[in-house]
C-alpha cells in the first residue's frame, strides 16, 4: 500500500487512520520517499498552538525548485512543464519543457542576483498570467528570495499597501496585459503605486503588449536584455525547511490585508501530496487550473504542486467569455485536458449561457473536475456534472484557504463517492473538529458548528508577516489549542463535511442560526434565478431578518416581480423551512464581488441595514458600478 497515491475508499480510510494515529511517521514516510532533500530533518514536527509556533521538518535543507524542476530533467526533461494558452485563440500556445523551464528559471534567478536581490529579500510580482509569472516565482525560490505575488487586477493603492507591508526591494511587472478584448496598463499602475512605495529600488518590466510606456531612469529595466545576458545555470540556494518561501496577502474580515507567510519544506510536501491525490494525477495527464497565480490556488495548484509531481500544467492568460463563452471548452478540447479545476462563480456564469457553447466541443479527455473558493450550489454542481463531465467525471469540491496552503477537505476521485455541495472527507493528516459557541467540540454525526482543525498539517501558514499577534488572535484564540477556520460546517450522517459559509455570515433569525449558503442554494434552484446573496438586517421582533439580492436569468426578466418573490420564498420554505423566508427581495443586475469572485457581503449588509455612510473601500471590487445601482433600488 502506498501512502502517496490513494486509489479506493478502503485505502483512503486505512491511510487516514494511519495518518491520524501517528502524523509524524505518516508525513515522514511521504517526505522521505518522494522528495529531494540536501539534508534530513532533526525532527518531523514541533508545535505549540498557544504561541503559536509550528515547525515541520526542522533542520532539513532543500531547494523547492530542485524538486519542481531539476530532479525531473533526466526522466522527463522534454516533457511540457508549462503549457501557456494566450488570451487570444489566434496566438499560438507555448509548450515549455522541463529543460526549458530550468534554463529560464536559472537565467531569471541570475538576473535577480545581478540586480542585488539576496536570500530573504522580498520581491513583489505584479504580472498577468504569462509564463514570466511562474518563472519569476521559481526564480525567487531558486535564490531564496521571498516572493509576494499581487494579483494584477488590484489597484495601485492595494499594490502599494502590500509592497510597503512586506518592504519589497523589487517589483516585477509587464508593460501591460490582455484581458479579453481589453488591454490594461499594468506599468502605469505600478508607477502610481511606487509614488507611495519609496523602498523599491528596481522594477523589472516584461514585454507583453508592446505598449509605449515610461521607463524611469535607474529604476525601471526591461527584462529581456537582462535575461539574455545571463547564464542558463544557477546553483540553487540551500534553504532550511522553515525558511520563508512566500508571502501572499488575503483580506481579513476587517482591517488591513494579512500577509500570510508560507515556508518551504512542509508547503512543498503537502501541496505535492494533495495535488497527486485530489486530482488523481497520472504521468501523461494535462492538468488545468483556471485560477490566477495571484491567488493561493494558483501558487499551490498551478505552480508548486503540479511541478513537484512533474506534471504538465496549463496556464491560461484569458477569460472564460473571450472570444465567446465557449473558450474554456475550446481549450479543453485543443489540449486534451484531463483535469479541470475552476470556481463555482465561473460555472454559474457559463451555465447562464446557451448550452451550445459547451456541446460543440469534444470534452471526452476530461477525467476529473474540481471546484474551489466558495460553496457550490446544487444547480451549478449538476450543470457541471451533466454538461461538462458528462456524468462520468467525479467533481472534487475542494475546501481550503490561503492560510491552509493546500486542500484540507475534498473527495478523492474514484475513491470517495461525491455528494453535491459536500466537500466530503478530510485529507490524510487533517483532523477537523466542529465546535459550539462555548468552545466545546461537537461529536457525532448530523451536527453543525464552527470548523476548526485540531492538529497541524505541513502547509499551514506560520505567521502573518510582521504581525504575529494578529496571527494568534485571528486563528488560535477563538478555540483553545485549535486552528479556527472562520467557516461553519455540518457533518452529515456518514461523516461528510459541507461548508456552510463564513461564520461571520451566519444570521440568527428568531434565535435560529441560518447559513447564507443553504438559503442561496435554495433560491438558486428557482428556474428564473441566476445568482443570489442573502444578508441579515436588524428586525424589531426577530432580531434579524433576511434581505435577498437576486440576479434573474434572461428568462426571468419578463416575469411579474411580485409573483417571483412569492415563488422564491416558496422554494426556500420547501428547502429549509418558513423560518428562512426572506423579508425583502431586491432584483439586481449584479452582485459586488472581489477579484477572486467572492460576494462582498459586508457592502450588501450595510445597504440592507440602510447604513450607506461607510461602505468602505469599494475600489478593489470587480464591479464597483453595481453598488450604486443596488443603493438606488434598495427596498
Ligand atoms: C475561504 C478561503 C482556497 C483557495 C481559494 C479561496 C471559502 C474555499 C471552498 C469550498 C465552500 C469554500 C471558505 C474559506 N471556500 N473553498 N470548496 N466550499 N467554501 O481562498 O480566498 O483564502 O478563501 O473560501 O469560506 O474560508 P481564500
Amino acid at each position: 500500500m502506498s501512502n502517496y497515491h490513494i486509489k479506493h475508499l478502503e485505502e483512503y480510510f486505512q491511510v487516514y487512520r494511519k495518518s491520524v494515529r501517528n502524523p509524524e511517521a505518516f508525513w515522514e514516510e511521504i517526505a522521505e520517499e518522494h522528495f529531494m532533500w540536501r539534508k534530513k530533518w532533526n525532527s518531523v514536527l514541533e508545535y505549540d498552538f498557544t504561541k503559536p509556533e509550528i515547525k515541520w521538518f526542522d533542520g532539513a535543507q532543500l531547494n523547492i525548485t530542485e524538486n519542481c524542476i531539476d530532479r525531473h530533467l533526466h526522466i522527463r526533461g522534454d516533457k511540457t512543464a508549462i503549457l501557456f494558452e494566450p488570451n487570444s485563440p489566434d496566438e499560438e500556445a507555448q509548450h515549455i519543457t522541463y529543460r526549458e523551464l530550468h534554463a529560464k528559471v536559472c537565467q531569471f534567478a541570475n538576473v535577480l542576483k545581478s540586480q542585488g536581490i539576496k536570500k530573504g529579500d522580498r520581491v513583489v510580482i505584479y504580472l498577468p498570467m504569462i509564463p514570466e509569472l511562474a518563472i519569476s516565482i521559481l526564480a525567487c525560490a531558486r535564490i531564496g528570495a521571498v516572493h509576494s505575488v499581487v494579483f494584477a487586477g488590484f489597484s495601485a493603492i492595494a499594490l502599494s499597501t502590500r509592497i510597503n507591508d512586506c518592504d519589497a526591494k523589487m517589483v516585477i511587472t509587464s508593460d501591460g496585459s490582455y484581458r479579453g478584448a481589453k488591454t490594461i496598463d499594468l506599468k502605469g499602475i505600478v508607477d502610481d503605486a511606487l509614488e507611495d512605495s519609496p523602498g523599491v529600488a528596481t522594477v523589472l518590466v516584461a514585454k507583453r503588449i508592446n505598449s509605449d510606456i515610461q521607463m524611469k531612469e535607474g529604476r525601471d529595466k526591461w527584462l529581456l536584455p537582462l535575461l539574455d545576458a545571463e547564464s542558463t545555470e544557477c546553483e540553487p540556494e540551500i534553504m532550511d525547511a522553515e525558511d520563508p518561501l512566500f508571502i501572499l496577502y488575503t483580506s481579513g474580515s476587517t482591517g488591513r490585508p494579512k500577509g500570510m507567510l508560507h515556508t518551504t519544506g512542509g508547503y512543498m510536501v503537502y501541496t505535492a501530496y494533495t495535488f497527486k491525490n485530489v486530482f488523481q494525477y497520472k504521468e501523461d495527464d494535462v492538468y488545468w487550473c483556471t485560477a490566477d497565480i495571484g491567488w493561493i490556488t494558483g501558487h499551490s495548484y498551478i505552480v508548486y504542486g503540479p511541478l513537484a509531481n512533474g506534471a504538465t500544467t496549463v496556464m491560461f492568460e484569458g477569460v472564460p467569455s473571450y472570444p465567446d463563452f465557449g473558450r474554456f471548452w475550446e481549450v479543453v478540447q485543443k489540449h486534451k485536458v484531463t483535469q479541470f479545476y475552476t470556481a463555482p462563480t465561473a460555472i454559474r456564469a457559463l451555465a447562464k449561457e446557451n448550452l451550445d457553447f459547451v456541446t460543440k466541443y469534444d470534452l471526452s479527455s476530461l477525467k476529473v473536475l474540481g471546484t474551489v473558493g466558495e460553496p457550490i450550489n446544487e444547480e451549478a454542481w449538476h450543470w457541471y456534472n451533466d454538461h461538462v463531465g458528462d456524468k462520468k467525471c467525479p467533481i472534487v469540491d475542494t475546501w481550503w484557504q490561503t492560510e491552509t496552503g493546500g486542500i484540507l477537505i475534498s473527495p478523492i476521485p474514484f475513491a470517495t463517492p461525491t455528494k453535491p455541495t459536500y466537500a466530503t472527507l478530510p485529507m490524510p493528516g487533517i483532523q477537523p473538529a466542529l465546535m459550539d459557541e462555548n468552545g466545546k467540540e461537537i461529536f457525532g454525526n448530523q451536527v453543525d458548528g464552527r470548523l476548526c482543525i485540531k492538529f497541524p498539517w505541513p502547509s499551514i501558514a506560520r505567521t502573518i508577516w510582521g504581525d504575529h499577534k494578529r496571527y494568534k488572535d485571528t486563528y488560535f484564540s477563538a478555540f483553545q489549542d485549535m486552528y479556527f477556520t472562520g467557516d461553519g460546517a455540518l457533518r452529515d450522517e456518514v461523516g461528510y463535511y459541507r461548508i456552510t459559509g463564513r461564520v461571520d455570515d451566519v444570521i440568527i433569525v428568531s434565535g435560529h442560526n441560518l447559513g447564507t449558503a443553504p438559503i442561496e442554494d435554495a433560491i438558486n434552484e428557482h428556474p428564473a434565478v441566476a445568482e443570489s446573496a442573502i444578508v441579515g438586517f436588524p428586525h424589531d421582533i426577530k432580531g434579524n431578518a433576511l434581505y435577498g439580492y437576486v440576479i434573474l436569468k434572461e428568462t426571468g426578466e419578463s416575469r411579474d416581480r411580485e409573483n417571483l418573490k412569492k415563488e422564491i420564498n416558496q422554494v426556500i420554505t420547501e428547502h429549509i423551512g418558513p423560518i428562512a423566508k426572506l423579508d425583502k427581495i431586491q432584483f439586481v443586475p449584479g452582485l459586488p464581488k472581489t477579484r477572486s469572485g467572492k460576494i462582498m457581503r459586508r457592502i450588501l449588509r450595510k445597504i440592507a441595514s440602510n447604513d450607506m455612510g461607510n461602505l468602505g473601500d469599494t475600489s478593489t471590487l470587480l464591479n464597483p458600478e453595481v453598488v450604486e445601482n443596488i443603493i438606488q433600488e434598495r427596498l
